[in-house]
């Protein structure tokens, strides 16, 4: 399969082969990143902003170092200090950027839609990575080359996504890429942060997280997103551990080979046993390594690299 989009605002309309696509490029870009001469020309000459308007730690840093390792030249745009604390508007904004020649705009916004929005206005290619509480593209892509780096495959998995899913990007775009790729998705949380209308979507919904967790090859964790809840959504964190949260009584209850995950930043203590987040079964740092290989793989494709057989040295 050949890749051709000029963007990635998504996960939801991708079809399985072009995120296959994705995920063997990434593959070779991994070969390439543990050779002594790391750097590969494909985006030289091109330039790149970073454009996060809400933080990032993972990443806003793996997007840049990806972005050197392709040889591009960067602007990392500081919100802070831009016109956009003096009301000048995201339009304006991404298109006097442009003007600057710019080839490509990595876009974080707290607005759903905001990527796609710029898409629409820009000649630019425009890359999500993370807008709102619609998708994480590039974050799902990871999840996915992750556990088929760890597990050997998708298809056929049971994949338990354990948190607060109603404010969650990670999520949305998590059940998009899985169950493309054949996984069998579970969604677990309160009753008020797991809507079944995720079930549309082609996941099973369940407040029960012994039933979740029993059979799961994979379980990613989800953090509470307070900066995105307008009003409490169940009483207490401390409930919410207790209920909900991974602690070792509940890990002794999962398969002993299933993968822990989290997209990050934790909450040790609340969603995650900090012991747990730290032992054998996390894969938590892995997740992070392999957003290198494949924020390659999406900046090398959306220039109009076909391929992983394209990704040479
Ligand atoms: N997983 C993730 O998006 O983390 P950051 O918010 O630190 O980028």
């Amino acid at each position: 399969m050949t890749w051709t989009r000029k963007h990635l605002l998504d996960i939801e309309s991708l079809s399985p082969e072009e995120i296959i696509t994705v995920l063997d490029t990434a593959k070779a870009f991994k070969a390439v990143g543990e050779r002594a001469i790391k750097k590969v020309p494909a985006l030289r000459g091109k330039t790149v902003v970073n454009l996060f308007v809400e933080p990032s730690t993972r990443t806003r840093t793996s997007f840049e170092l990806s972005e050197q390792r392709l040889s591009a030249d960067i602007i990392n745009f500081n919100t802070e200090a831009s016109s956009l604390k003096k009301g000048e508007t995201l339009k304006d904004t991404a298109r006097n950027l442009e003007a600057l020649n710019v080839d490509f705009i990595v876009i974080r916004h707290s607005a759903s839609g905001a990527p796609a929005f710029l898409s629409r206005v820009l000649q630019a290619s425009v890359i999500n990575a993370g807008d709102g509480a619609h998708e994480h593209p590039t974050q799902a892509l990871l999840d996915a080359f992750t556990i088929r780096e760890r597990k050997g495959r998708i298809a056929g998995l049971k994949v338990t996504i354990l948190g607060d899913i109603l404010y969650s990007r990670v999520a949305r775009s998590d059940v998009w890429a899985l169950t493309k790729l054949g996984a069998q998705v579970t969604l677990c949380g309160p009753p008020t942060l797991v809507p079944r209308e995720f079930e549309q979507m082609g996941a099973k919904v369940t407040c029960d997280v012994e039933e979740a967790i029993r059979d799961a090859d994979i379980i990613n964790l989800l953090r509470i997103q307070h900066e995105r809840q307008r009003k409490a959504m169940f009483p207490s964190l401390g409930e919410y551990t207790s209920f909900f949260g991974l602690s070792k009584a509940r890990l002794a209850r999962t398969k002993p080979d299933a993968l822990i995950m989290h997209p990050g930043p934790i909450n040790r203590g609340v969603e995650i046993d900090s012991n747990i987040a730290d032992s054998d079964r996390s894969v938590i740092l892995q997740q992070v390594t392999n957003g290198l290989a494949v924020r390659m793989a999406v900046l090398f494709l959306v220039n109009g690299g076909k391929g992983p057989a394209e990704v040479g040295g």
